[in-house]
């Protein structure tokens, strides 16, 4: 089997600030596979961006301390130097964000930031560029692109620019796209619209994406595995379909249940996860989450969990002390509607702590 095209191992992003080290991402690793989809979901805060942010050598400062490794596509991209870092955005891995207003210029033509991405990599005359910007931006769903292209972002809706955006971003047809909270500004039905259209794309360029968002509903359709991160790490990965309908974390728990779902009526609580992210500069002892962990015990807060994998499923790999079947049984008991209070850490003896 061939490489996989983007492989992040250990990687480490610490930022030397006044009030002490942030430690934005710490010692994460995941592959991608060609044409494959991830989802990287967590709470603000939890290094998703900065994590992202690195492999594309967005991070490169002073004051930042980065370990690990990022191959892509055979090459180091921690270790390449600025000017290639700067050949390979954009061209062989793309990203967009989530708000276009800060990809696009607001005094130039949508055509012509098109038009300028594709000219930035490849030997083409202006009036080439311009005609793939027009076929992008038909691609993209864009009515009339011919003559869109020739319109300023504003004149675009917000649906209409992140559409542009997504044209600019895959007009050089790049290996990997990495989507920031892509939809996050967006109304439900353009959010759709959008995934829909990303999705689209993705299978006819064979392009891989990384889907950054704190929705898992977000990644639900599209992602093929899912990385749920927490203060900087990841806490639990598997395949979508496990991390719906078997996560074995009880933060990932939490980010279930947090899902907004169409059918429930306008403005109805949703059950957001009790607790706030911990201080990236001061995590708490032992595993991190434990503060906010119903299920704590007085173990979890002095022993580190590590990611490893599920016993019965190698594929599926969790960061938590209590044992994979106690964490099956919680998980079971919580869909059939037990409440995780306080009173359920009764539920779990000392002996069933892994
Ligand atoms: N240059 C920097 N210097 C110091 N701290 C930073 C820097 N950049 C990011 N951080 C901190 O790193 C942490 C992770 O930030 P990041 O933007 O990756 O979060 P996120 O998961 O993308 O959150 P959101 O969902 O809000 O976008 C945050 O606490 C942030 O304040
Ligand atoms: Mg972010």
């Amino acid at each position: 089997m061939s490489a996989p095209l983007l492989e992040v191992e250990d990687l480490r992003v610490h930022f030397e600030t006044d009030d002490g080290l942030v430690k934005a991402v710490d010692g994460i690793s995941y592959t991608v596979e060609r044409g494959q989809t991830l989802g990287i979901v967590g709470e603000s805060g939890s290094g998703k961006s900065v994590s992202s942010l690195t492999v594309m050598g967005l991070t490169r400062a002073r004051n930042a301390r980065i370990s690990g490794s990022v191959r892509f596509d055979g090459k180091d991209l921690l270790t390449t130097s600025d000017e290639e870092i700067r050949n390979i955005r954009g061209d062989d891995v793309a990203m967009i964000f989530q708000d276009p207003l800060s990809s696009l210029h607001p005094f130039y033509k949508v055509g012509t930031q098109i038009a300028e991405a594709v000219r930035a990599h490849r030997e083409v005359s202006k009036a080439q560029a311009w005609d793939r910007a027009v076929e992008m931006l038909g691609l993209v769903g864009i009515p009339e692109p011919r003559k869109r292209a020739d319109a300023y972002p504003h004149e675009f809706s917000g649906g209409m620019r992140q559409r542009a955006m997504i044209a600019m971003a895959l007009a050089n047809d790049p290996k990997l796209l990495i989507a920031d909270e892509p939809t996050t500004a967006l109304d439900v039905t353009v959010q759709a619209q959008i995934l829909e259209l990303i999705e689209r794309l993705q299978s006819e360029f064979d392009t891989a994406v990384v889907v950054i968002t704190h929705d898992l509903g977000v990644v639900a359709e599209m992602a093929d595995e899912i990385a749920v991160m927490y203060a900087g790490r990841i806490v639990e990965k598997a395949d979508a379909d496990t991390i719906f309908a078997a996560p074995e974390h009880p933060y990932t728990w939490g980010l279930l249940s947090s899902i907004p779902r169409l059918d429930a009526p306008r403005g109805e609580e949703l059950v957001p996860i009790a607790g706030r992210p911990p201080s990236l500069i001061n995590l708490p002892g032992g595993c991190s989450f434990h503060p906010r962990c119903p299920y704590v015990r007085e173990a979890h807060k002095h022993v580190d969990p590590t990611l490893d994998p599920v016993p019965a499923h190698p594929d599926h790999k969790v960061a938590c002390l209590l044992a994979s079947d106690v964490r099956r049984r919680l998980w079971q008991e919580l869909r059939s509607g037990v409440a995780p209070d306080a009173a359920r850490k009764d539920v779990i003896t000392e002996e069933e702590v892994a």
